[in-house]
């Protein structure tokens, strides 16, 4: 235990707030499960924070990606591209609708789809069949939609991504799991096209210990979302169900800690920010040390600060040992048993030199500075006297 308490944690709940006052008061008022008025309050707060009409809570970001898929049509054996970069639950809830994954390489220096693999795939290898849908030519499968997924909390240049959209008539749907408070052009993420998906599992920038939301402007496809969340209920009397839906709902008690993390969110990215600019200035020039790259129209929210540096395993055992804990990336999805046999569009597997390279260093919201400054010593440290 002292072990534990003496390093400094990656990227831990903030737990400061009203989270408790509401919590016990779902406890003594008995509602703690599916219904109750904090799962309103909560939905409306993402809302409401990302500037859209509905929030849809779910019991995490998964079971939001799922439902995103099938309100977006996705069927069995259709296509969806998704990023190669990302955590596994993006190419795992395609899955879950009976379709395949498509991935994209990652772009070297923001780390997200790479738009130009996006294009040449779209414009060499898929046309438009018969019903106007867009098929891989190969197999003449349907390519349904596309999931960026906004990794780190870092944004592409959504103008273009939107004009390759428009271009070949593809709608999306973004993973903006890791993105709550990112945005660009003053607009936030998981909101450019009819859903979006966030999520508050243990590590994220605010947390309900699980959950997640769909956020939407379409009234219908909000409706569509609350139903298939509820098991498909019709009548809340009568055991009436007209779908096969999903208990995927998330329950009061969560969505209670949620507002009290709501309440704290702006602090919360300001806190992720500074953290942020903290290492880039103090790290800058230390050993071979990078970091992603942000475009200017990008406001990140720095989730999970991240370095690059080609001691990626000596810097990762050595700040681990030193009660530093930090973390390499997700393993690319193409590297993963199940998915290394799909289709991968790349040239030189930058995912590959980016997982291979790539490492996330204490970035908890309650971090102190006392903290932060220790992380940078250790790291200046390692290259001054390890290499
Ligand atoms: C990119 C990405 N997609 C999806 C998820 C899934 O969210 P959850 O863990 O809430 O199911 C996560 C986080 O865990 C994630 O980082």
């Amino acid at each position: 235990m002292n072990e534990i308490q003496n390093t400094i944690p990656l990227s831990i709940p903030n737990i400061s707030g009203n989270e408790l006052k509401y919590v016990k008061e779902c406890l003594e008022t008995g509602w703690i499960s599916s219904a109750g008025s904090y799962v309103d309050k909560f939905e409306q707060m993402v809302a409401e924070y990302a500037g859209v009409k509905y929030g849809i809570a779910t019991m995490n970001g998964t079971a939001a990606l799922h439902l995103a898929l099938i309100l977006a049509g996705v069927k069995p054996k259709d296509y969806v591209i998704v990023s190669n970069l990302t955590f596994v639950a993006s190419a795992n809830s395609i899955k879950y609708t009976g379709a395949d994954p498509i991935f994209i390489d990652a772009d070297p220096k923001t780390w997200q789809m790479d738009l130009d693999l996006l294009d040449e795939f779209l414009n060499n290898k898929t046309s438009i069949n018969s019903d106007g849908e867009r098929i891989l030519i190969s197999d003449g499968r349907c390519i349904k939609t596309i999931m960026p997924v906004h990794i780190q909390g870092n944004i592409f240049d959504f103008d273009r991504f939107k004009l390759i959209c428009e271009k070949y008539n593809m709608s999306f749907i973004e993973d903006a799991a890791e993105a709550l408070g990112s945005k660009y052009k003053g607009q936030s993420a998981g909101t450019f096209d009819k859903l979006g998906v966030f999520s508050f599992n243990g590590n994220k920038i605010i947390s309900t210990g699980g959950g997640g939301v769909i956020v939407t402007n379409n009234k219908l496809l909000a409706k569509k979302a609350k139903h298939l969340s509820t098991t498909a209920k019709v009548d809340p009397m009568l055991y009436y169900h007209d779908k096969v839906g999903f208990n995927y709902r998330l329950v009061n008690v969560l969505a209670a800690i949620g507002v009290a993390q709501m309440e704290q969110l702006p602090s919360f990215v300001s806190k992720k920010q500074f953290i942020g600019n903290y290492y880039r200035v103090n790290l800058f020039g230390v050993g071979d040390v990078e970091f992603q790259h942000v475009n200017d129209d990008v406001d990140h929210n720095d989730w999970l600060f991240t370095i690059k540096t080609k001691y990626q395993k000596e810097l990762l055992k050595y700040l681990n040992i030193n009660k530093v804990m930090s973390r390499p990336f997700w393993m690319p999805m193409n590297q993963l048993p199940m998915y290394e046999n799909y289709y991968y569009v790349t040239k030189k597997d930058n995912c590959k030199i980016i997982h291979d390279s790539c490492l996330s260093i204490p970035c908890s919201t309650g971090i102190t500075e006392k903290d932060l400054k220790k992380v940078v010593k250790k790291i200046k440290k390692f290259y001054n006297s390890c290499i």
